[in-house]
């Protein structure tokens, strides 16, 4: 219930102008967000680098209108992987086709995708397509597969355990060795195409991590989880079925179960911290609040001086 309000809220224009312009929520949104600007992202994955982690930075907006301003995101994208670059940083990037005109036409968001790809691979910098809403599934799917045989093979994608049909797209892209962030998905869908229950949910993920990582010898799987169950579930199969280190990596969100993060690196796991930084960080960060009741309270104690 309360996840379905906040996540109804993250996409509500006049919640956005309500929450944006509170003195408060920017500053308990910097637990999930690393700043507003590119040097601040630099600065906390430069950080993170130096404990042990790996990064993918993400620069925040999705559901971009105006062609125009697609452009910048580019630019953006194109100033960050040279960034990484000169600073040696150990990340990839991470990108919302939505903010790169997905909404506007798939020909644009193509176009774009492409040349953010281009500059990342001339910088062997890796670059995953974010999963959203299912309206853009099939489009992202398709997205992915183009651009991945034009020749970019530093390209991957996200697939969401809560959607049914995730299973057939495992399976297919297990086949064609792709690079997969496996998360259980963030958004506000039907119970007819996604499961409604945690419990179903949790079950499918660990099904699908079984599958893409037993099923082919050469994908490469992202497991984007804070689910001790689902690590600990990872960790058997992997055991069971001795999946080489270089197959799969686990991977977490900024500020989300920090202590774990570093101690899944101290024990020799690869382990990627997804760090968001820019202006628009509203609706990832109703996304945040509603995957746990407890940063609500966090919020609101913190907003209120609790
Ligand atoms: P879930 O939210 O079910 O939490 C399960 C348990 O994890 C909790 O009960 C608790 O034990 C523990 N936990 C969670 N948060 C905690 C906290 N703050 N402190 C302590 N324990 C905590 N989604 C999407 O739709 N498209 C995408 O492209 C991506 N990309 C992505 C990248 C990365 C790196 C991550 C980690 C996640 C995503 N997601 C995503 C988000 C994902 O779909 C999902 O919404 C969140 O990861 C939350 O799901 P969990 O698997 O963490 O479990």
């Amino acid at each position: 219930m309360l996840r379905q309000l906040l996540l109804y809220l993250s996409s509500a224009g006049w919640s956005r102008k309500i929450v944006t312009h509170w003195g408060g929520a920017r500053r308990v949104a910097r637990r999930f967000v690393a700043g507003e600007t590119l040097d601040e992202a630099i600065d906390t994955a430069r950080s993170l680098n130096q404990k042990g982690l790996l990064v993918t930075l993400n620069y925040l907006g999705e559901n971009v209108v105006r062609a125009e301003e697609t452009a910048d995101v580019v630019a953006a994208y194109q100033t960050l992987v040279q960034q990484i670059h000169s600073h040696q940083l150990r990340a990839s990037v991470s990108v919302k086709p939505s903010q790169l005109g997905l909404d506007i036409g798939e020909e644009l968001c193509l176009t774009n995708l492409r040349q953010i790809l281009a500059a990342a691979q001339q910088h062997q910098v890796p670059v995953t397509i974010d999963m959203e809403g299912s309206n853009h599934t099939e489009a992202t799917l398709r997205l992915y597969r183009t651009l991945r045989d034009e020749g970019f093979d530093n390209a991957g994608t996200v697939i969401q355990a809560y959607l049914y049909r995730s299973e057939d797209d495992m399976r297919q892209l297990a086949a064609e060795g792709a690079h997969i962030r496996l998360c259980k998905g963030a958004y506000l869908e039907p119970p007819e195409i996604a499961f409604p229950a945690k419990a179903d949910v949790d079950a499918n993920y660990v099904r699908l991590a079984r599958l893409y990582l037993t099923e082919s010898t050469r994908a490469y799987l992202c497991l984007a989880t804070h689910d001790e169950q689902m690590i600990q579930a990872a960790q058997a199969i992997i055991r069971e079925h001795q999946i080489a280190p270089e197959r799969y990596e686990y991977q977490m969100l900024l500020g989300v179960r920090t202590d774990r993060q570093a101690e899944l690196a101290a024990a020799g796991y690869k382990m990627r911290v997804y760090v968001p930084y820019g202006e628009a960080w509203y609706p990832y960060f109703m996304r945040r609040l509603a995957e746990r009741p407890a940063n609500v309270l966090f919020f609101l104690r913190a907003l209120f001086g609790g």
